[in-house]
């Protein structure tokens, strides 16, 4: 019996059942993943006790000297896997890293661009009910109605019109390459800064599959648990020019003493990433995510920009006259878990949407290679196209309890 059980039957009970549901469903959701047993380990330590405000040699409190020792060996690796000149592995997730970010470079009320949320933009890239729409005057900027691609040629003439002091690439929901050199060509036409939220696809970024933002940007911003499969956390990079604001925007202005449990799991996190294999890995994320997304079309899906260049695919419901909730639900009762995605130009509200976005970072971490890509988008059809039909989704739900058995989640079993 684990002391958990022992101290805490209730929760302990809770606990069974999420380690059950995470063996049992098949994780499709673009911002998930399993991380290693090394980082759970290191995530779950005795770091959680520890004080350590501040940076390392400069604490507010005594007994860092190991702390110091893994906040510099995190900030190390994570400068050695982006080659960037200057890093911060204190935010406790990607809002926090985003809201630093704008303290760093930002004055209450300044006008920053963001890609909107309907578009493929996160909520904190200047959404009104976020802190980032509230705090600052945001003008959003999108994709092509027709291409489903950033239009470029319109944010620069936005840029041009509204002369922001900061603009904001990167995204939730994107399914394509995007081009940090021309963002960085538009913010150089107007003088303002750029900063680029890599959260979703920092893995790709890490192993070369995607162009890196730093040598572009200002700010980058990331979490660690999406593609770059480490614990639910975040870091930021910058320029040298810009360490000294990055760091008093992340401690004292927007947090307390860091959280030295999660720095230390980002540390092997990012060692893991190091390592030759992770590149194998995220290679395979991209192929597993160009099978689902030629599947998925093949059998008359239709897709926002036609595909995909990343690790997501996302889907436009409209044709076929499914609300992203009833997709999501339907494919939640088989065991097979997606989020409900507003599309641009969605005509839903954000609680319903016309969209569901599946990714491929969890399935290809528990092994599923095309084969399995191909079964999945076959069953992911039919759920959405017989919605409530008792016998497709009994048939589908003993597919993926077969599938689910054959893939043990690497970091449970
Ligand atoms: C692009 C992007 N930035 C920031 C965040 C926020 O991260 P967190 O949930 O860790 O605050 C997300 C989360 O989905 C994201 O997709």
């Amino acid at each position: 019996m684990s002391y958990l059980q022992q101290v805490d039957t209730e929760l302990s009970r809770i606990l069974e059942m999420e380690k059950k549901r995470q063996r049992q469903t098949i994780n499709l959701i673009a911002s998930e993943n399993y991380t290693s047993k090394a980082v759970l380990e290191a995530h779950g330590s005795f770091l959680t006790d520890k004080y350590a405000e501040g940076y390392p040699r400069h604490r507010h409190y005594g007994g860092c000297e190991n702390v110091d020792a893994i906040e510099s060996l995190a900030l190390e690796r994570v400068k050695k896997l982006f080659r960037a000149e200057h890093a911060n592995v204190q935010p406790h997730a990607g809002a926090q890293a985003n809201m630093a970010a704008y303290f760093a470079l930002l004055d209450y009320g300044d006008t920053v661009m963001g890609m909107q949320l309907a578009h493929g933009g996160h909520m904190t890239h200047g959404d009104k009910i976020t802190f980032s729409g509230k705090s600052f005057h945001f003008i959003p900027y999108g994709v092509n109605r027709e291409t489903g691609r950033i239009d470029y040629d319109a944010v620069e003439r936005l840029a041009l019109e509204h002369k922001p002091k900061l603009i904001v690439a990167g995204a939730s929901a994107y399914p394509r390459i995007i081009d940090f050199e021309r963002f960085r060509a538009i913010a150089d036409k107007v003088r303002a800064k750029l900063m680029v939220d890599m959260a979703h696809i920092a893995g790709l970024i890490a192993v070369g599959l995607h162009p890196t933002p730093v040598p572009y940007a200002d700010i980058v911003t990331s979490t660690t648990h999406k593609t770059l499969r480490g614990p639910r956390s975040a870091f930021i990079l910058c320029k040298k020019e810009l360490a000294h604001e990055i760091d008093s925007a992340v401690f004292p202005e927007m947090q307390g003493g860091p959280l030295v449990h999660a720095i230390a799991a980002k540390a092997v996190c990012f060692h893991q990433a190091l390592q030759p294999s992770f590149y194998e890995y995220q290679k395979a994320v991209l192929d597993n995510a160009l099978v689902l997304a030629t599947e998925l079309k093949r059998l008359g899906l239709n897709l926002l920009s036609g595909g995909t260049d990343n690790h997501l695919v996302l889907v436009d419901l409209t044709p076929i006259g499914v609300t992203g909730k009833d997709a999501q639900e339907a494919l939640e009762r088989v065991g097979i878990v997606v989020n409900r995605n507003s599309i641009p130009f969605d005509t839903r509200s954000t609680w319903v949407t016309s969209g569901i976005r599946l990714g491929t970072p969890a399935v290809t971490t528990r092994g599923f290679r095309q084969e399995e890509m191909k079964t999945i988008a076959g069953l992911v059809v039919n759920i959405i196209t017989h919605l409530d039909d008792k016998g497709i989704e009994a048939q589908a739900r003993e597919e993926v309890s077969h599938l689910c058995g054959r893939f043990p989640v690497p970091s449970i079993e």
